[in-house]
């Protein structure tokens, strides 16, 4: 149960880089790096079903994970979710193949844990004692229940207004919490100037290659659920993207292993309609996003008004023939009683605006109520009590 990780590469100019020192961006273009490993070798030597007796965690992918050293894995459990076959909803739907992957089963509540797992194992392999974590507000959860397990100083920088939860859980795990005024990206200003000033590592989201990683082992997941087949369409809650990113490039990876055969399922981008760059960006043909000015949502994990990795996003979506739609905040909240009623999943707002992404495509006739759609709940609606109306209605 080794890594097959081979080296880095620069996803602009495909520079490579050894991944046995600690690196962020590409030092030539400076844009993202992905993990590559030997898949001549991995499939030589692995056979796919070896993986599924494993216990079920993420950590049973290790060969597709970039941590060389077991005893340098930090793990809380993450993964191993379920992929539920909805019942009610598909029926309402007139759907024969609809699946929620119910990441709200993670550690700390929401799918934050694999990229944070994978990142900080990275990070104890290459003996780092300490990181800033910029975050809208779950991956700052995250990080400071695995730097506490870890170890490491942690300080996590978030939005002033980022949910109180996500403020408590950093707080009772011990991290430094930094309340910023304004949005993720001032966010990240701060952690990275912190980092830098204080020796720090920087956890950015895609600013470093291993969240992706761990984020990759969903779709891993998903087709090992579906009987090493991959659905026909996946529908994600777009933020920063390391998921959708993640997961695209993880189906390549089994694709060249040859343990899975056809065509990508289409990514579908979700945003809120108070912030979505991806969705203009799609729609405009571009390559890459613009700023969305006065970002507003009350899905604080799409709240990310120019994502880093937009590029990468964009040729997921565009390349397996996907597309990108933005929905309410009213919208969203109505889905998580529909999740929650129908199928007794209480999504986070994020994963709800998945099951209305889903319909409008329905209705749009863009997806086909014949298709097999993975709804991608990446959170626990627990953390998101205040958008709930009490016995009082209120
Ligand atoms: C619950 C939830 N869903 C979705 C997202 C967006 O995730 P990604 O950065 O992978 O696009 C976030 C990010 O904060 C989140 O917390």
């Amino acid at each position: 149960m080794t890594s097959y990780i081979s080296h880095l590469e620069c996803t602009i100019c495909g520079k490579s880089y050894p991944h046995e020192q600690l690196i962020g961006i590409s030092p030539c273009c400076e844009k993202v790096l992905f993990a590559r490993y030997d898949l001549d070798k991995l499939g030589r030597e692995v056979d796919r079903d070896m993986l599924v007796s494993r216990p079920d965690t993420m950590w049973r992918y290790s060969e597709l994970l970039p941590v060389d050293d077991p005893g340098s894995i930090v793990s809380l459990g993450e993964g191993g979710t379920p992929l539920i076959k909805s019942v009610n909803l598909a029926k309402n739907l007139g759907m024969r193949n609809l699946y929620i992957k119910e990441e709200g089963l993670n550690p700390t509540g929401t799918f934050k844990a694999r990229g944070i797992s994978a990142a900080v194992s990275k990070a104890v392999e290459l003996g780092v004692n300490g990181f800033t974590m910029p975050s809208a507000g779950n991956a700052a959860g995250a990080a400071a229940a695995y730097g506490a397990r870890a170890g490491m100083e942690t300080k996590v920088f978030m939005p002033q207004d980022a949910p109180d939860a996500n403020k408590k859980e950093t707080l009772v795990a011990g991290s430094e919490l930094n309340l910023v005024e304004g949005l993720i990206n001032d966010a990240g200003r701060e952690a990275v100037a912190v980092a830098k000033e204080m020796g720090l590592f920087d956890l950015s989201t895609l600013k470093e290659p291993y969240r992706a990683e761990g984020k990759k082992s969903m779709g891993l997941e998903v087709v090992q659920q579906l009987g090493w087949k991959m659905p026909d369409a996946m529908i994600y809650p777009t933020g920063g993207g390391t998921g959708i990113i993640g997961m695209y490039k993880g189906f390549k990876e089994l694709l060249e292993l040859g343990w899975i055969e056809g065509k990508q399922p289409k990514f579908i981008s979700v945003q809120a309609d108070g912030c979505q760059p991806i969705v203009r960006a799609f729609d405009a043909g571009a390559d890459t996003s613009k700023m969305w000015e006065n970002a507003t949502t009350k899905a604080d994990g799409l709240r990310v008004p120019h994502p880093f990795a937009d590029y990468l996003i964009l040729e997921a979506i565009r390349a397996t023939g996907g597309t990108a739609l933005a929905v309410s905040d009213q919208e969203m909240i109505a889905a998580m009683y529909e999740m929650a009623t129908a199928e007794g999943i209480f999504p986070a707002p994020e994963g709800a605006a998945t099951l209305v992404g889903l319909k409008k495509l329905l209705d749009q006739k863009f997806l086909d109520p014949d298709e097999s759609v993975v709804l991608f709940n990446t959170g626990s609606g627990y953390k998101y009590l205040d958008l709930i109306s009490g016995p009082e209605g209120k």
